[in-house]
């Protein structure tokens, strides 16, 4: 068998695509059906599955399992008849062994260097173990924090989440995919998975095409011209048209318009899942559309594999479509060197000091302050006593959010932390709120009752601690799965008892400081008033003890901004900065009944995008564009107006005024992170081309069109003052 392995895999030398051929000439159905079908990884691998994978019935396994599993089940395929190796995947989403913020908080640091720092980590670490593929970055633009896997991507900007899924590609993806230390990036959900109506996770959404294109698709795009290795198609219908069998998608798009040659793995079932859509008829039709449309991979569920040959047979499938799908999992699997000898660490790397601490970085710069009351932060470290409060102060796998590799041993929580700070008899610690299990629940008892218990027994002892305390701290929020995958919420107020445990707290009168750890925005209006100090964390990993802590001291200063919109209520959904005005907008004396608004609440959210406090106050002056040849220079003057040395996160912003098709008030073109020293000024400036300002239009064309427009240098969406220039 080995013998005819080596005579059909061709030399490294040799042009892959001509390797390809080579193989695919070769290979028979049942082999090239193999190849397209993704199993589970059995841990430890039975001899089913051996036997299986010695018949080459799968191009792809995926899942967790120890580094020897995973050499068994890649020399059991070696000795298939063609000897073709497997690739194997694995959902390193935020970190492996050294645990990573949320991607949503990742996002709010608008910092896509240390961004793709912390990403060779997690792609060091996974690879270490046997991984080579991971299902990763999430791009999904969201709009509807109700959606629990808003946490899992960038937020709602696609200017921002474009720049961070690149960011993420390159730190996984390394130098080259042939490296030991590099994984093969997959963006998902391919697309439009985050416009679930209803914020209801797996439901079919409605995305007109030019909004497709501005919005949904620019993430997609520009990881495919950064050079990612595939793509997972998304469960969900677009218009009608599920996202795992949609040509428009998969074929023009993705293949004609952007000439990736790459591979595309549908999503967990999401080929049988044809069938409940409506889509398909049974699983030979499922297979059948599929396929046709464009789909390389079919994971877990095994129509493909069934239906094919009868398909083939039948002429019902035409054997070119199967060949073109082979050929761009074979294209993939060169290009990682696995029939090469890919060089495979010996051992598993663990987290250091240094990822540790790049990990902490991150998790700090995630941090957005929101509110700052008489400048009570950063707390002093001579402060007396400090209670320590709340369900989230001492979780350390809840502090590691959805979709976490890392192990809870390597998490340092608040609680920890802040006794290493100021030691044990300083801090007063009381839970408030019991994270309950009990014995028979199913997962989603558990996670319901989190989000209702309303027991307020703990109170009285956290009332006591804060009485004797000079400053209450309270971590509130989400536990780890709250957020995450079929974890959508109708309601985003502080689950269970929070709001309660806040008010029990405001009336002891001391200042309270709140730290709210979530995987989405939540709606805090009704506890917002009653804290002194505003902290929002997201999931921030392995590191969130000490990041919290030496930001609530001042040793680290806030300077993340938030990635997506806060709303006041959820009758607010969806809500972004970058919507339209409407013929009816809003008057600034809010003085006309006749305009879109509402009658109970402001439309504004509560806290915009791209808003974040610091512990210094920066002065923005004024915007000014020039054109220069065939772009145009945008810059304004930023001062540090505190006493603080910090960083701050500037931001472009640009509105047309009129176009054949209607444009956003505000999009952001642009963003850099400055570091002023306290009284320092600094001119920051960003160029736009034609480009950079083009849109599609009414024909679906990508056009600049020549008009007026405005421009802000600004530290969020909402203020500052526009300058305007022309596009000729
Ligand atoms: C389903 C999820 O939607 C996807 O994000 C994940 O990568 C796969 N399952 C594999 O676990």
């Amino acid at each position: 068998m080995l013998i005819l392995a080596l005579a059909v895999i061709l030399p490294r030398q040799v042009p892959i695509e001509q390797r390809i051929d080579a193989l695919l000439s070769k290979m028979t159905l049942q082999e090239k059906l193999g190849q397209m079908s993704q199993g589970g990884i059995p841990d430890p691998p039975d001899a089913k599955m051996l036997k299986l994978l010695r018949e080459g019935r799968y191009g792809s396994l995926y899942g967790g399992a120890s580094p020897e599993t995973r050499i068994k089940i890649e020399n059991a395929a070696r000795q298939s008849r063609l000897g073709i190796p497997l690739i194997l995947g694995a959902d390193v989403i935020h970190g492996f062994n050294t645990g990573l913020p949320t991607p949503l908080g990742q996002a709010a640091s608008f910092d896509p260097a240390l961004v793709q720092i912390c990403s060779r980590i997690s792609a060091r670490e996974a690879s270490s173990v046997g991984i080579q593929w991971t299902f990763s970055p999430m791009m999904d633009i969201a709009r509807d924090p109700r959606w629990g896997r808003m946490a899992e991507g960038y937020g709602e900007d696609p200017f921002l989440a474009s720049a961070m899924a690149v960011a993420t590609v390159k730190g996984y993806q390394g130098t080259s995919l042939k490296n030991a230390d590099s994984l093969a990036a997959c963006g998902k959900h391919y697309v439009g998975y985050g416009a679930a109506e209803a914020g209801r996770d797996y439901n079919s959404t409605w995305i007109p095409e030019g909004l497709l294109r501005d919005v949904y698709l620019k993430p997609f795009q520009a990881c495919s011209e950064a050079g990612i290795a595939s793509y997972m198609s998304a469960f969900n219908a677009i218009n009608g048209v599920p996202a795992t069998a949609n040509p428009f998608t998969l074929k023009q798009v993705l293949r004609k318009e952007w000439g990736f040659d790459g591979m595309v793995v549908s999503d967990f079932d999401a080929v049988r899942e044809l069938i409940p859509h409506g889509f398909a008829a049974d699983g030979k039709d499922a297979a059948r559309k599929s396929i046709m449309a464009g789909l390389d991979m079919e994971m877990i569920s095994d129509e493909i594999w069934k239906y094919g040959p009868e398909l083939v047979k039948s002429h019902q499938l035409d054997i070119k479509y199967i060949n073109g799908a082979v050929r761009n999992i074979l294209r993939t699997k060169f290009r990682l060197g696995l029939f090469d000898g890919r060089p495979q660490s010996a051992t598993e790397i663990r987290p250091t000091t240094a990822t540790m601490s790049a990990s902490k970085k991150l998790a700090e710069e995630s941090l957005v302050l929101l509110k700052n009351d008489k400048s009570i932060l950063p707390l002093s470290k001579d402060i007396g006593k400090i209670a320590i409060i709340g369900p989230l102060a001492d979780r350390p796998q809840d502090q590691l959010g959805s979709w976490a590799n890392a192990n809870e041993k390597d998490s340092v929580t608040p609680l920890a932390a802040i006794k290493a700070k100021l030691g044990d008899s300083r801090v007063l610690y009381a839970p408030a709120i019991t994270v309950r299990w009990q014995k028979g629940w199913s997962y989603d008892q558990f996670l319901t009752d989190f989000l209702s218990n309303k027991d307020q027994s703990g109170f009285a002892e956290a009332v006591a601690a804060a009485q004797q305390a000079d400053v209450v701290v309270v971590f509130l929020g989400e536990i780890q799965n709250i957020s995450g995958e079929a974890s959508s919420r109708s309601n985003l107020d502080l689950p269970g008892a929070q709001n309660e445990l806040v008010d029990a707290l405001a009336q002891t009168g001391k200042p309270i400081i709140g730290v709210v750890m979530a995987g989405r925005p939540l709606t805090m209006s009704a506890v917002t008033a009653k804290l002194s100090g505003l902290i929002y964390a997201w999931g921030p990993g392995s590191m969130a003890g000490p990041a919290i802590i030496d930001t609530l001291f001042g040793d680290s200063v806030p300077s993340g901004k938030l990635p997506v919109s806060f709303p006041r209520s959820v009758g607010q959904i969806p809500i972004y900065y970058d919507h339209l005005n409407t013929g009816r907008p809003i008057l600034p004396d809010d003085s006309d009944h006749y305009t879109s608004r509402y009658l109970d609440l402001p439309n504004s959210p509560q806290y915009p995008f791209g808003f974040g406090l610091s512990y210094t106050t920066f002065e923005y002056w004024a915007t000014h564009v020039k054109k220069v040849g065939e772009g145009f220079k945008v810059f304004a003057e930023v001062t540090n107006t505190g006493k603080t040395d910090a960083e701050e996160v500037v931001q472009l912003y640009t509105h047309r005024m009129a176009a054949s098709v209607a444009r956003p008030i505000r999009e952001l073109k642009g963003f850099k992170r400055i570091h002023l020293k306290a009284g320092e000024s600094q001119r920051v400036t960003f160029w736009l081309f034609r480009q950079d300002l083009a849109f599609w239009n009414q024909e679906m064309r990508f056009t600049a069109e020549p008009g007026e427009l405005e421009a802000w240098i600004a530290p969020d969406s909402v203020s500052g003052t526009p300058a305007k220039f022309k596009l000729p």
